[in-house]
């Protein structure tokens, strides 16, 4: 395949649909960075304690639009935690307030934060029933929990599982099978109606399971789900570049003070908003498929979520900058991908 010489790229606007904002002192970090380059951000809620009202979402938002820098029109989208007592009428005051966007379904223990998830979607049915028939997404993060399922394969069973049975189960209900991992994954939302779309990570298209593990643990590229072999990766990039738009732009970025990764129980979570854009050109760059990023970035996920596409612009030079070993964040170092490392792309405007 012959290289690009593409050296600067002008892009709509893009939106990050998949994103850990975290709260109060964190703030200060996250949401200048994302909001440096991103019109708008699908603000995940598995803060301790979760955001499981629209009434906690709308005080969180406050918080998040507080905390952006004067003169930037950042737009957090938020999202409600789905619990097993997620109520009728609270699907309906989310829908209500036009704040709320969609609901994240954390099967319990699955991830950071995540214990008061979902156990069984049974439950869950008439608050699953008013989202499909508000057509408010549910965003899965789609991995099984039994401890006798190898980490690896949690994806994967997940589809069976649980995906499969309730998109049958609720067969009009809009699902993004969020950060996904796997080939399984990609077939599966490939052979999927156009109500099933998927956010795909920047560390996913960039990282496999050799970046964790060899040459010894690397504590800042664990995340969940965890970073597959290289034959998942390249799954991935072929959808991503593909230019289909069922697949999508959602980082998430999701940060953990350099003590919570570097422990003997180390933090899942990858913090990409110090360079996410420049992160995605330089994997769509080694596809020589950079004509492809734009509808990634910008394009299909406010078409999915029936949102305006943004008319702004921002252009993407080919320029190398070196990445701070670490952040501040609140009173703590950050220790974002690519620490110390080179990044091949820069946003120049
Ligand atoms: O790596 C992850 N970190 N995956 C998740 O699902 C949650 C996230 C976090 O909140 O730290
Ligand atoms: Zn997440």
């Amino acid at each position: 395949m012959t290289k690009s010489h593409i050296t600067q790229l002008t892009l709509a606007q893009p939106d990050d649909w998949h994103l850990h904002l975290r709260d109060n002192a964190a703030l200060k970090r996250t949401v200048s960075d994302t909001a440096r380059y991103f019109s708008r951000a699908i603000v995940m809620p598995n803060l301790r304690p979760p955001i499981t009202t629209t009434a906690l979402a709308i005080e969180y938002r406050d918080r998040i639009l507080d905390a952006c820098p004067t003169g930037n029109n950042f737009m957090p989208l938020m999202t409600l935690y789905l619990t097993d007592n997620t109520s009728e009428d609270e699907v309906q005051r989310a829908y209500d307030s036009g704040m709320v966007h969609a609901f994240k379904l954390y099967p319990a223990g699955a991830t950071t934060n995540s214990d008061a998830g979902v156990t069984d979607l049974k439950p869950c049915a008439k608050a699953l029933a008013a989202m499909q028939r508000l057509q408010l997404p549910l965003l899965v993060h789609g991995e099984v929990t039994s401890p006798e399922i190898d980490i690896f394969d949690r994806e994967k069973v997940f589809i069976d599982q649980v995906m499969r049975p309730l998109l049958l189960e609720y067969p009009t209900l809009k699902v993004i099978f969020e950060h996904i991992t796997t080939a399984d994954a990609v077939d599966f939302v490939l052979e999927s109606d156009a109500r099933i779309a998927a956010t795909i990570t920047p560390h996913h298209l960039l990282l496999n399971r050799n970046d964790l593990l060899v040459g010894g643990v690397h504590p800042h590229n664990y995340c969940l789900p965890v970073l597959k072999r290289n034959t998942h990766q390249q799954a991935l990039i072929k959808a991503a570049t593909s230019g289909n738009s069922k697949f999508f732009l959602g980082t998430d970025s999701a940060p953990h003070a350099q003590h919570l990764k570097e422990n003997a129980c180390g933090c899942a979570g990858i913090y990409s908003s110090h360079a996410a854009l420049e992160l995605y050109a330089e994997a769509f760059e080694a596809a020589n498929a950079l004509d492809k990023l734009e509808g990634f970035a910008s394009h299909f996920g406010a078409d999915f979520y029936q949102l305006p596409r943004n008319t702004s612009t921002i252009t993407l030079q080919k320029e190398s900058w070196l990445v701070p070993k670490t952040y501040p964040f609140g009173d703590q170092p950050l220790v974002p991908m690519r620490s110390g490392e080179m990044i091949k792309w820069k946003v120049i405007s």
